[in-house]
């Protein structure tokens, strides 16, 4: 899966950012950029998969600090080029085996958890919350299926054994890439975070899920 994945997004790269210019999502992005500037203002934030640094940016504007990792060069090397803020560190890194210096009492994960194995997710949620202090923020965003919209319900070709679900994507320069995309249930999401954290919060937004919460002690 991660090869896979890895590749599709080092292709995508340079076309990435066009999913931050589609009219109808725009109202979604401006009201999480306002929850997520408040929810992690002046915390030391952990951000696994950061792409090209679109929430990165946003964070920064209120957070303390940001380790944006990703495990694609040339996504970080466009997330370089956006941000040359002091409190922000790109660091190349596969966040199914993070090694960090540090721990960090916010995690931020942003169109990621749709691209985790269903199998994968508890191992992947142990990792990374271990690099957190008791009471840490924690949030994740991702999408929803939206009739009509970008990610469409009928856009699932494929689905394995274990119930995950795949699209058939096509790049600008015609290659095609089958893509690992989830869509939780907040039932699901709450299930899975439960055990890790409290003040468990799920917001609905049109095009958009978001849920965040705090690490237990
Ligand atoms: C859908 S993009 C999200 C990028 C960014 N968080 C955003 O919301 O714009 C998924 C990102 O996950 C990264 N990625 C895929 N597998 C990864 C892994 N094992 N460790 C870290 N990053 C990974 C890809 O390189 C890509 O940048």
């Amino acid at each position: 899966m991660n090869e896979n994945l890895t590749t599709y997004y080092h292709a995508r790269a340079k076309e990435y950012d066009r999913v931050y210019q589609i009219p109808e999502e725009q109202q979604d992005l401006a009201d999480a950029t306002a929850l997520f500037q408040a929810l992690f203002s002046g915390k030391n934030i952990l951000e696994i998969a950061c792409g090209t640094g679109y929430w990165t940016d946003q964070i920064s504007k209120t957070a303390a600090s940001i380790l944006a990792t990703d495990i694609n060069e040339s996504v970080l090397e466009i997330a370089r080029e956006r941000i040359q803020a002091p409190n922000v560190v790109f660091q190349a890194a596969d966040m199914f085996s993070l090694q960090l210096d540090g721990r960090f009492d916010g995690l931020f994960g942003g169109f990621i958890w749709s691209h985790v194995l269903l199998q994968d997710l508890d191992g992947l949620l142990q990792k990374t919350f271990h690099f957190l202090q008791p009471g840490s923020v924690v949030a994740f965003i991702d999408s929803k299926p939206v009739t009509g919209g970008s990610h469409d319900q009928r856009s699932i070709t494929q689905t394995d054994e274990f119930g995950n679900t795949f699209q058939t994507r096509t790049l600008a320069d015609g290659t095609q890439h089958l893509v690992l995309k989830n869509f939780p249930t907040e039932a699901f999401l709450r299930q899975k975070l439960l055990s890790f954290l409290t003040d468990l919060e799920y917001i609905e937004l049109e095009h958009y899920w978001i849920v965040s919460g705090r690490l237990k002690a």
